[in-house]
């Protein structure tokens, strides 16, 4: 298992499983965002829901609890072996040239490194916002509807969260299509084209269903 762990074959095998959990988290998180568009009541039923699901087997809460703890192990895993990686990478790179073979990093390494710090960023910020609520303008315990309204009624936090769906959405694109080759699932040109088309169409329905919320409360649509 360490083994496993050590070899760069294995720390991509773990940013791809840690990556398709986290991306099961967002279709979930994303399609309950949008019971925002029913209403104050319906929204913080959902909200409160979340709160009791699996009672009365597990206690309160406690499916809350280990959800949060899977997605800590996820992202922990993923951010670690993501900056493990990038390490190796440039230490196999050739020194001493006057011309390297590589100089930079590839537009995707770029898009995904530079990406992955905007959404560790955001999810700090997110969570400081509508969990926490120390970070957010209404901040009222149980009032997620308003808590979320009063947010985006101020331009510049709509405008974070716009730009971290926008970072999520290539993230999704250029990650989902990885994982997919990662876990051997790409292994003709055929498959390729069909993975990239899957990766695209999934980081696009996400990201816009993530942005219905900022631009349904912005226009109005939802107050
Ligand atoms: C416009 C986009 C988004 C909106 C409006 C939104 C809204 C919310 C709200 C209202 C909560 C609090 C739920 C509650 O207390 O019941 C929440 C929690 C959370 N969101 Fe988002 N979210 C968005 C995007 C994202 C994205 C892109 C991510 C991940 C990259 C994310 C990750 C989380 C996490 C980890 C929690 C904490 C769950 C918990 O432990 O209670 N969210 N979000």
């Amino acid at each position: 298992m360490l083994a496993l762990w050590r070899s760069t074959i294995g720390k991509k095998a773990v940013m791809a499983v840690t990556g398709l959990a986290m991306l099961l988290f967002l279709i979930a998180h994303m399609l309950g965002n949008l019971k925002i568009f029913f209403g104050r009541e319906e929204f913080d039923e959902y909200a409160h829901w979340l709160r009791t699901v699996g009672t009365p087997v597990l206690h309160n809460a406690w499916f809350l609890w280990i959800s949060r703890a899977l997605l800590v192990v996820c992202v922990v895993l993923h951010i670690v072996s993501a900056y493990q990686l990038s390490r190796r990478d440039l230490s196999a790179r050739p020194k001493g040239y006057a011309h390297r073979l590589r100089p930079t990093a590839s537009y995707a390494t770029n898009t995904m490194r530079f990406g992955g710090i905007i959404l560790a960023l955001f999810i700090i910020y997110h969570l400081l916002d509508l969990t926490a609520l120390v970070a957010n303008p209404n901040g009222v315990e149980g009032a997620v509807y308003d808590n979320v309204v009063a947010d985006f009624q101020h331009w510049y936090i709509a405008l974070a969260y716009i730009v971290a769906m926008l970072a999520l959405c290539l993230h999704i694109a250029h990650g989902f299509w990885s994982a997919a080759r990662t876990l051997g699932a790409v292994s003709s040109a055929t498959r390729a084209r069909v993975y990239k088309a899957v990766a695209g169409t999934l980081a696009l329905i996400i990201s816009v269903g993530f942005l219905a919320t900022p631009i349904g409360v912005m226009s109005g649509l939802v107050d």
